[in-house]
């Protein structure tokens, strides 16, 4: 810290010399004032880093003074200095939100341990908010496409209810992303978000995971566990890869979310639990429900409200915008000057097709900024499949190229027949998928589905 400031602000000319002194020559700045006016003015102008607040003093006292410097800045320290060091004096002040209280007449000394104390709680306290706020930027949504912003739109539709909700992508979208920030906004922020990875816990394990177990209950569970649902009480529980869970353990989901208790294994005993669920999947959980793998029961009871998120490569304009957000980011965590990057470097990552989504365009990112050595990103510090064409997102109709030609088999012959009507369809409707959809007469899941499997990406003009 550069020299601290401190502010003393009291009526007697005797006491804020001799404090003066003591600052300066224990290498503080001195800002003095003789009335809780002009000390308020002080505070606002010169931004001290603690007061010495007087309490007795003639016109406004060192109590209001307080009160009125907690409205404009709440996080100023102020050390009550007071003749009159009644308890009731010490008490009224440090309610108000004084750090400290030294009486009259004081010792130098004294007021040097109280001033450092303050101080070093002060810059903890400064330090765990930038952490903070690091945290707050690695949680951010970057972005602003319109289907980022539809997205974006339904998570603040969502947050404050206590609804049930169903995200579905693909892998590296930010579904998880989308499950945190429902949670950071919703009423039960201040409580516990719990994530289950449903598809990385084994078969055997899971509702052991998810509903808890007595001590005892099988080989194995030589002490007693809570389980998440109990754990996410009042919060949120987040089912990661839900589209993952047994048979057996669904109709177990199903029944916390009907009825609001959870049973340990091994116990009769019902437990109830306030918990919001929040569920994943890159999985089409409409065939799931087809082959006989997902209960539509619980499906229902999930996607109370269903989100998509749409992979990377329908929504190019976020591109620039993540690039800039994960430059900055490491160059940050790596300690090196931010970069520039150059228009065919970027273009060349905004036709990239990003199978990993987001999360491949983070890593590629992370790798540019340790592996490039000069001040700027240009084309041949990119991975060689993002440079080359075929990585890009097939923007060609199938028709005006090879494809059409080789159709051999009458099957490959409709398949790129149909995929060349979507894409001429989709330009028409500006690529709005809910429009064409609509316009062409079919679900709009059906849609994702036939862009999926012909790998259909929007164009751009890069
Ligand atoms: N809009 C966004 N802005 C900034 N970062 C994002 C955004 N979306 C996702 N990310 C980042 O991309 C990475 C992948 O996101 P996330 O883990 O949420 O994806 P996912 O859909 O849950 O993937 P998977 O299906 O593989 O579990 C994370 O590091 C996340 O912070
Ligand atoms: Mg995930």
């Amino acid at each position: 810290m550069p020299r601290p400031r401190i502010l003393v602000i009291d009526d007697e000319a005797a006491i804020r010399e001799s404090l003066r002194m003591t600052l300066e020559y224990e290498g503080y700045e001195f800002v003095g004032a003789a009335t809780g006016q002009e000390g308020l003015a002080l505070a606002e102008r010169e931004a001290p880093d603690l007061v010495l607040l007087d309490v007795k003093m003639p016109g406004m006292d060192g109590l209001e003074v307080l009160e009125r410097l907690r409205h404009v800045n709440d996080t100023l320290p102020v050390v009550v200095i007071s003749g009159h060091g009644t308890i009731s004096t010490a008490v009224e002040a440090t309610k108000k939100g004084a750090v400290d209280f030294i009486e009259k007449p004081f010792a130098s000394e004294r007021v040097l341990v109280s001033l450092k104390n303050a101080l070093d709680t002060r810059q903890l306290r400064d330090e765990n908010r930038s952490l903070k706020k690091a945290v707050e930027v690695r949680h951010q949504m970057i972005g602003d496409s319109r289907a980022l912003q539809q997205v974006m739109a339904a998570v603040g539709r969502a947050a404050p209810t206590n609804a049930t909700v169903l995200i579905f992508g693909e892998s590296g979208v930010g579904k998880e992303l989308v499950a945190r920030t429902i949670h950071r906004n919703s009423l039960r922020a201040r409580d516990r978000f719990v994530q289950v990875n449903c598809a990385a816990i084994p078969e055997e394990l899971i509702e052991s995971e998810l509903f808890g177990h007595e001590k005892g209950s099988f080989t194995g569970a030589t002490e007693k566990q809570v389980g998440k649902f109990e754990q996410a009480d009042r919060g949120t529980i987040f089912l990661d890869e839900v589209g993952d869970m047994s048979p057996k353990t669904q109709a177990k989901v199903l029944r916390v979310l009907q009825e609001g208790e959870v049973e340990r294994l091994g116990s009769a005993r019902t437990i109830k639990v306030d918990v919001r669920v929040i569920a994943a999947t890159n999985k089409n959980l409409e065939e799931e429900i087809e082959k006989g793998h997902f209960r539509e029961d619980l499906y229902f009871r999930l996607a109370v409200i269903p989100i998509h998120v749409p992979p990377l490569r329908e929504r190019p304009d976020d591109i620039p915008l993540l690039v800039r957000h994960y430059m900055d980011f490491f160059s940050r965590e790596n300690n090196v000057r931010s970069k520039r990057i150059t228009n065919p470097a970027l273009e060349a990552l905004q036709r990239y097709r990003w199978k990993g989504n987001i999360r491949e365009l983070r890593n590629t990112v992370e790798r540019m900024i340790i592996m490039t050595g000069s001040d700027t990103v240009d084309l041949p510090d990119l991975p060689e499949l993002v440079r080359s064409p075929a990585g890009a997102a097939p923007a060609k109709l199938p028709g005006d190229g090879e494809g059409g030609a080789k159709a051999g088999t009458l099957r490959e012959f409709k398949e790129n027949a149909e995929r060349a009507f979507l894409v001429g369809k989709l330009r028409e409707n500006g690529w709005n998928i809910s429009k064409t959809a609509e316009v062409i007469g079919t679900p709009r899941s059906n849609l994702y589905k036939k862009l999926e499997q012909y790998q259909i990406a929007q164009e751009t003009d890069g």
